[in-house]
């Protein structure tokens, strides 16, 4: 096994807080515990094709810690295999630069690449190594928590306290008015940011993606709360949610990738609570703000025993995995096996179960049994 000596970092796809501590992390323990110099690429991987690189050293490092966001950069449009080339007259147009970004690498001495990212950027990493030989080491990120393969990922946990945050700020102001507030949250196709916000804000119903809902259960909800004294209510709805029968809503798409983007379905739920009469509605759309700001703590921690295990892996020619969250320990698990497939909420799982014995609702409830269970 060749030594390595120097390594590469990136961070791609959406933004989520606690990348620029895996940052800190790598930079810190390659050069404290193992010599090795650190590329920074900038812009995710479009940073390798358009050569955007730049040495890391212990000076960028500092100050890392508390900040939100990524001092490299990123994209969602950052794919090599198909990088958006911008023609002469001004057309973008989806070509394979991978070979392009494989010589860059190769230029730059490159021993490995430490690519910080979700399911797409890893999907990209796993391609590097698998088809092109490049030697990849994977960190999980993404707000969603949606990462078959690790139990949590850094960023959650803040975006987690904003949705909290908000869910708060909602409450009293729903109990002033006696109105049924609802807050949407991000997660794509998972309800993991939906549920904990529920659970952690006192929602009294929760709309995730995994349990498509009715809305005479919620009405029920609404008027059993009223019976006894609460005329406002909570709805936390995950992004990505929809009615037994309908459609996700999207808030756009990308006119290059085609990528859709989920967002918008509280606004229809709203108006559909309010044309069934009794309550006054709003709606709140929390959006980019749980990408943003400082990381709260365990996010700070996950983040930095991620980069020093990545660089760990690096160091000892562990390629072609990522590294995970098992129980309390940092393990290693192989690309191939992380990706692909994304962690939904179980419908039956403990942590939904518990959430229905203290009265959440999720909307696929017998309405009479809802309407009763008030006391
Ligand atoms: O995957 C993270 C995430 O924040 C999702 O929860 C959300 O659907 C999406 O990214 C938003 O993407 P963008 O930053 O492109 O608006």
């Amino acid at each position: 096994m060749t030594a390595v000596r120097r390594v590469g970092v990136l961070t791609g796809g959406g933004d989520a807080p606690g990348l620029n501590a895996v940052i800190r992390a790598v930079v810190r323990s390659c050069k404290v515990a193992h010599n090795v110099n650190v590329m920074g690429i900038s812009e995710g991987f479009i940073g390798l094709v358009e050569m955007k690189v730049r040495e890391l050293t212990m000076a960028d490092a500092s100050g890392l810690l508390v900040r939100g966001g990524t001092i490299l950069g990123t994209t969602n449009r950052g794919n090599p295999f198909r990088y958006a080339y911008r023609r002469p007259d001004g057309v973008e147009e989806l070509v394979d630069a991978s070979g392009t970004a494989k010589k860059n690498i190769e230029k730059l001495g490159l021993d490995c690449l430490i690519v910080i990212g979700g399911d797409g950027s890893l999907s990209i990493g796993e391609r590097f190594w698998r088809e092109l030989g490049i030697p990849v080491v994977g960190v999980p990120k993404t707000i969603d928590n949606d990462l078959f393969a690790t139990e949590f990922t850094f960023g959650f946990a803040t975006a987690l306290e904003s949705a909290t945050w908000a869910l708060d700020c909602l409450h009293t102001t729903a109990e002033s008015h006696h109105r049924v507030m609802l807050l949407e949250v991000m997660g794509r196709e998972a309800g993991w940011i939906a549920l904990h916000a529920g659970l952690a804000g006192g929602g009294d119903v929760v709309l995730i993606p995994e349990i498509p809902f009715k809305f005479e259960p919620l009405m029920a909800k609404f008027r059993a709360r009223e019976r006894r004294g609460r005329p406002f209510s909570l709805v936390v709805v995950a992004e990505g949610a929809a009615p037994e029968g309908g459609a996700q809503v999207f808030a756009g798409e990308d006119a290059v990738t085609g990528w859709k983007r989920l967002g918008g379905v509280s606004y229809q739920i709203a108006r559909e609570i309010e044309n069934r009469g009794g309550y006054e509605v709003r709606a709140t759309v929390l959006g980019h703000i749980q990408r943003g700001g400082t990381p709260v703590p365990w996010d700070r921690i996950l983040a930095t025993r991620f980069g020093v295990e990545a660089v760990r892996l690096a160091v000892s020619g562990k390629f072609g995995h990522m590294v995970a969250l098992r129980g309390d320990r940092i393990v290693s698990v192989p690309l191939a096996d992380a990706i692909g497939h994304l962690k939904r909420v179980d419908p039956n799982c403990q942590i939904v179960q518990s959430a229905r014995s203290i009265g959440i609702v999720f909307g696929d409830e017998d309405p009479e049994t809802v309407d009763r269970s008030e006391g």
